[in-house]
């Protein structure tokens, strides 16, 4: 299958950001600054463009840990939301490297991810000195630190000097004498203006050459996986939610006889349906009392989240669709847009049916996972009410009736 994992991953930025806002109170397109800044610097020491590609997309992911980071630590009855020194001991890090080890990059990133909390004197998550952190690591820490301190999304004067100074005085402290360097000869005040707001998507795109190319399927899987994850740990009720959709509609996609490459596609359509839930914030998601009408409508959001996010990447057509129809039902009663029979393929059909019998059949917090007779039973009333496909919930019953 071909993508442009840039493209891919600076679509997805914009909900890595949605977590960071929500977790860590950091301001909108945080990541993407973050990028930005680092490929900035990394240009500035002459890294290669593969560097760079390879650079801003660690930059994008390197807290791509953080919902499940948080989601482990609260099954330990440790609530560690909105809390600055949330992870002192680096396990997001950790996590975050183990996640991002399948990824095809271009270029060798080994420990990127998991050292960009390491400053430069040794006192940081894993206690290693700069010599001991690759280079790309020093650059992600130096941006995000930064931009977590200073808010880059809005830089006057005043909050330049502070900038200056705060690097000056962390030289060889918190950032390295190269990183401190690179830093002085590309930061002028206009620089740091340019990337106040939208702007900073554009300025990005123009940073990262297009790297559309092939990918194995083990590869998009891989790519995949590691979305599922961020995806499912964003609230402890669907932990195993998306992956299990994966799973599930690559089996389907075998049962039809569908060339691999598409079973591959309907994989990564599952795994990626919810990626809008990244931009609900957490407590809505997890509020154990009754929702208001409002924040059910927040949640209906996330349908066209994932069509908003997915649509802009380049290779991802038939899949944006697949994926972002998944709440749609045939007598147009859906969301988020209505939808009606005739405008409901197969593809989007299928998914829509695998998404209810995987929420039914999976354990909660709360509640156990339904049986699959209790699930057939929902989904044969949803039928006979005209919200879904009759066929494909006998298709589901042939496949997964034997093995729950
Ligand atoms: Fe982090
Ligand atoms: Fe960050
Ligand atoms: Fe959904
Ligand atoms: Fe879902």
């Amino acid at each position: 299958m071909k993508l442009s994992f840039s493209d891919l991953l600076g679509s997805i930025s914009y909900a890595l950001d949605c977590v960071e806002h929500d977790l860590l109170g950091v301001t909108t397109y945080h990541s993407k600054r973050v990028a930005y800044l680092s490929v900035l610097l990394g240009k500035e020491m002459g890294m290669s463009d593969m560097e760079l590609v390879d650079l801003a997309a660690c930059a994008v992911l390197h807290d791509n840990a953080l919902t499940e980071f948080v989601q482990e630590e609260y099954q330990k009855g440790i609530d560690v939301h909105d809390n600055e020194e949330l992870d002192t001991k680096g396990q997001h890090c950790s996590l975050g490297e183990r996640n991002v080890k399948d990824i095809p990059f271009h270029t060798n990133v080994e420990n990127v991810v998991l050292y960009h909390h390491e400053n430069a004197d040794g006192t940081g998550a894993f206690g290693k000195m700069a010599v001991d952190t690759p280079m790309m690591a020093q650059l992600i820490h130096m941006a995000d630190h930064i931009d977590a301190y200073l808010d880059l999304s809005f830089v006057d004067q005043k909050k330049y000097e502070k900038l200056l100074r705060f690097v000056r005085e962390n030289e060889d402290v918190l950032f390295s004498r190269p990183c401190v360097e690179s830093f002085r000869k590309i930061a002028s005040l206009q620089m740091m203006q340019d990337m106040e707001g939208a702007k900073i998507d554009v300025l990005l795109a123009e940073q990262i050459p297009f790297d559309e190319r092939e990918y194995t399927d083990a590869q998009i899987k891989a790519f995949a996986t590691v979305f599922a994850r961020i995806i499912d740990y964003k609230s402890n009720f669907t932990m195993h939610h998306s992956l299990g959709i994966a799973a599930k509609a690559e089996q389907m996609g075998h049962f039809y006889g569908y060339d691999p490459q598409i079973c591959i596609k309907l994989y990564f359509a599952g795994a990626m349906h919810d990626i809008g839930k990244l931009v609900v914030d957490r407590d809505v998601l997890e509020k154990p009392a009754k929702l208001t009408e409002e924040e059910f409508k927040h949640i209906q959001n996330h349908a066209f989240y994932t069509y908003d996010i997915l649509r802009k990447v380049h290779g991802l057509e038939d899949i944006t669709s697949w994926a972002s129809l998944h709440h749609e039902k045939l007598n147009g009663k859906g969301y988020p847009f209505g939808k009606t029979a005739s405008e409901l393929g197969h593809m989007e059909r299928l998914m829509a049916c695998i998404d209810i019998y995987q929420a039914l059949t999976e354990d909660r917090p709360y509640k156990e996972g339904m049986s699959h007779e209790a699930s057939m039973n929902i989904l044969h009333d949803m039928v006979e009410n005209g919200f879904i496909d009759g066929s494909i919930v006998s298709d589901l019953h042939t496949v997964f009736g034997t093995v729950s």
